[in-house]
């Protein structure tokens, strides 16, 4: 019993310390082109991404999981009937947008998990996370 307990302390610790380590330098980039009837995004990391990207509020029908590559290619369908993603549309300035959350690891909620404010008024945008998460994180240790 004692050996289970242990043996279940042990484990806990190293993933806490592998995540820890590498959420370090976890800093996803977001670039995306709008066309017509999608938003065609693409997610950079610095290391292998093995996290989920989904819009938030739609993680079971618009999402996307990490092969382990830096680059993470999602397609947003908007307009008609295809609006799985929940896109919405700003009459006032006339941009399309949605809310694209993007999970460092794909089970775990963690407060890596950055939230991006994608829009479609430009034809190419990067943008910087909405929330910093990670810099809180580093604050506090
Ligand atoms: C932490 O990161 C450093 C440098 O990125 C690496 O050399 C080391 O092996 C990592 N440690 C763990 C526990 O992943
Ligand atoms: C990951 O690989 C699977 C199987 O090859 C594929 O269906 C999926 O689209 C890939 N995901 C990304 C984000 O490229
Ligand atoms: C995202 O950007 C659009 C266009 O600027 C804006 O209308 C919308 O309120 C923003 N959404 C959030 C959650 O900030």
């Amino acid at each position: 019993m004692a050996n289970f307990f242990f043996f279940g302390f042990v484990l806990i610790f190293t993933v806490t310390v592998v995540l820890s380590n590498e959420t370090q330098t976890f800093n996803p980039k977001l670039e995306w082109i709008c066309e017509t009837f999608f938003i065609s995004l693409t997610v950079k990391t610095d290391l292998p991404f093995h996290g989920i990207i989904h819009s938030s509020g739609h993680r079971s029908d618009c999402a996307i999981a990490g092969n382990g590559t830096i680059l993470t290619n999602m397609i947003i369908p908007f307009g008609g009937k295809n609006d799985k993603c929940g896109v919405k549309f700003n009459t006032i300035s006339e941009t399309y947008w949605v809310e694209i959350t993007v999970h460092y690891h794909k089970i775990l909620e963690t407060e890596y998990d950055r939230i991006f404010n994608v829009t479609c008024d430009k034809n190419i945008i990067v943008s910087e996370p909405e929330f910093n998460f990670l810099l809180i994180f580093i604050e506090f240790l």
